[in-house]
């Protein structure tokens, strides 16, 4: 997958792209980065990216021209998704990510200051995208958070292991509680049960588990899914539980 990132500061892009699985995977080749820097696009002496909003206000505005011609630069003939990375955009999850991951190239511009010119938006714009509801100075950390998360799902960027965990959070559900050596940590015991080398057992464990981490700090995401009928015995007995010690606490 080849992604290239238009941004008044690929700088910031060095160190969250050289490392860990973003950083192999460019190295192993499942994944080209290429930074454009949008100053390089202007023409004028003073290299200028932003101006004025027309109608007055606060702020600078991405001027059109140095984003239009970085486009038909880097893109040439060929078509790709140009996402924009802007609060205003749709909200960034899993599942766009799994989509995002099926395309060939993607191109993302990062905005600015206190916005970009509409006819950026109108005319190069295909996909606006969001990862939160606050205001971040600039579209370079979304970015970094889309392509880290996008390399997840390319084939062969991740160990067995990994993508296992992916599997389970793709059902919906938080992970489980995980443990590693020692069994005993300052007095901490590991649960019992995952001594016991019972994988059924395991399993079960860890499936309820999942459903109680879920209900209790994410409710609504069980709302949207088709639980299994022992799913739903398992989340009664939780519920049931969860019931007995707060009436133990009140
Ligand atoms: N740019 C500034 N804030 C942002 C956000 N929350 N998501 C995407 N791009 C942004």
């Amino acid at each position: 997958m080849r992604i290239d990132v238009l941004t008044l500061f690929p700088e910031m892009f060095h160190g969250p792209l050289e490392a860990s699985i973003v950083g192999r995977a460019q190295a192993a080749g499942i994944l080209q980065v290429h930074l454009w820097n949008i100053r390089d696009f202007t023409d004028d002496r003073h290299r200028q990216v932003d101006d004025y909003p027309f109608g007055g206000g606060a702020g600078m505005i991405m001027k059109p021209e140095p984003v239009f011609a970085a486009v038909r630069h880097v893109l040439g003939k060929e078509k790709a998704p140009v996402l924009l990375m802007t609060p205003q955009g749709e909200r960034f999850g899993h599942g766009l990510a799994e989509e995002l991951a099926k395309e060939k190239r993607l191109l993302m511009l990062c905005g600015h200051y206190e916005g970009i010119d509409e006819r950026i938006r109108e005319s190069v714009v295909t996909q606006q995208i969001s990862i939160g509801d606050y205001v971040l100075t600039g579209g370079e950390l979304p970015a970094m958070v889309v392509i880290d998360a996008i390399v997840r799902f390319l084939p062969g960027a991740l160990g067995e292991a990994t993508a296992v965990w992916t599997d389970s959070f793709a059902e919906g559900l938080l992970e489980y509680p995980q443990y590693t050596r020692p069994r005993v940590f300052e007095g901490m015991d590991v649960p019992e049960i995952l001594l016991s080398g019972d994988h059924q057992r395991i399993a079960r464990w860890r499936r309820r588990e999942s459903l109680r981490r879920t209900l209790l700090q994410r409710p609504e995401l069980l709302a949207g899914l088709e639980l299994s009928k022992e799913d739903r015995e398992l989340l009664a007995a939780i519920e049931e539980e969860l019931s007995q010690s707060s009436d133990r606490s009140d």
